[in-house]
């Protein structure tokens, strides 16, 4: 190995176990370093991905009634990347938000988003919270004389997670927010496969490289070989578990040396790297009772392409 290489250990313990098991994975957190982090940024701008500009249009028609409803004061917790333009219309319409909490993993990244929103929101206290969202983040007491508190989670990032993850994040988020809060939530909906597929492998190959990123990655900070010729980015759509699967799909019989371990690909194999489920109204109000919040109002556009609930801590 090159002699500037400083192995990521929790990186390469991922890629060990996930390209042991007879179907090859890994963990979508790894998507976001920097490359990958900007690479998402043009994936929200394309034409194919709906998801961005529909999600923001729903929260402008929407956003005022709820800064009404909230007065002013609130605190406001944004599980994941807090600086979009989703995170700056909310905080403009609130009514005097006491406090902003962005919570992610990426410590560079949220501490810039805390620095952006602090110049534009001159009164906002802003407090980044470095972590797995799926830990939580802050608690009711560490804003007690907030009289209100708003839990954010946009972006359809629900939609990344298995069944027990959301019921267990829903619950940690319930008990950390306290019983007067309100949780809104953004969720990508079921539709026509060839829009959702088209969502996820564009025309200019913004998610290909998105998702190839992830090679690209392994091969600089665990000194592997990956062949980026010989995979290929693939979008499925999986109709039984209601979700687009993002593949890396091997294109010949091929072997890749990861720190000393050798792993064979067959012609075909593919490394599965992140789920994007799509849900139903029904199946969305579902997973929210049963994690003790109730949907109190339910957002969409004209097409229903896109839903945010307005969840109440029952
Ligand atoms: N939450 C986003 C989604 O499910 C994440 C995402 C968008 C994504 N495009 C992607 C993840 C491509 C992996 C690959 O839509």
């Amino acid at each position: 190995m090159t002699t500037d290489t400083v192995v990521n250990l929790d990186l390469l313990d991922d890629v060990r176990a996930g390209l042991s098991q007879s179907q090859k994975s890994l963990p979508c957190i790894w998507f976001y370093d920097d490359r990958g982090s900007e690479l998402f940024q043009q994936i929200t701008h394309l034409s194919e991905y709906y998801l961005t500009r529909t999600e923001q249009s729903i929260l402008e028609q929407r956003v005022d009634g709820l800064a009404q409803r909230l007065g002013a004061g609130t605190a406001v917790v944004e599980y994941g990347a807090g600086a979009s333009i989703k995170t700056r219309t909310l905080l403009a319409a609130l009514l005097e938000p006491s406090s902003f909490w962005p919570v992610d993993i990426s410590d560079g990244f949220v501490r810039d988003a805390a620095k952006s929103i602090e110049t534009l929101f001159p009164g906002l206290s802003v407090k980044p919270w470095v972590g797995d969202f799926m830990a939580g983040g802050p608690s009711r007491s560490d804003f007690q004389n907030a009289p209100t508190v708003l839990g954010f989670f946009p972006g359809s990032t629900i939609g990344n997670l298995s069944d027990a993850e959301i019921s267990t994040f829903l619950r940690t988020v319930h008990d950390q927010l306290g019983k007067d809060a309100l949780f809104l939530v953004g969720a990508d909906l079921k539709k026509e496969p060839s829009i959702l597929i088209d969502a996820y492998d564009d025309a200019q190959g913004v998610t290909a490289n998105f998702n190839m990123n992830l090679l690209v990655r392994i091969n600089r900070e665990l000194d592997a070989d990956f062949d980026l010729t010989n995979f290929h980015h693939e979008a499925r759509w999986n109709e039984d578990a209601s979700q687009i699967e993002m593949h890396l799909v091997s294109q010949c019989d091929q072997s890749v040396t990861i720190q000393g371990h050798s792993f064979a690909f067959k012609s075909g194999e593919t490394i599965h790297t992140e789920n994007s489920r799509k849900f139903t109204v029904e199946g969305l109000t579902a997973i929210a009772k049963q994690a003790d919040w109730s949907v109190n109002e339910l957002w969409s556009d004209p097409d229903q392409l896109y839903g945010m609930l307005l969840l109440e801590a029952a």
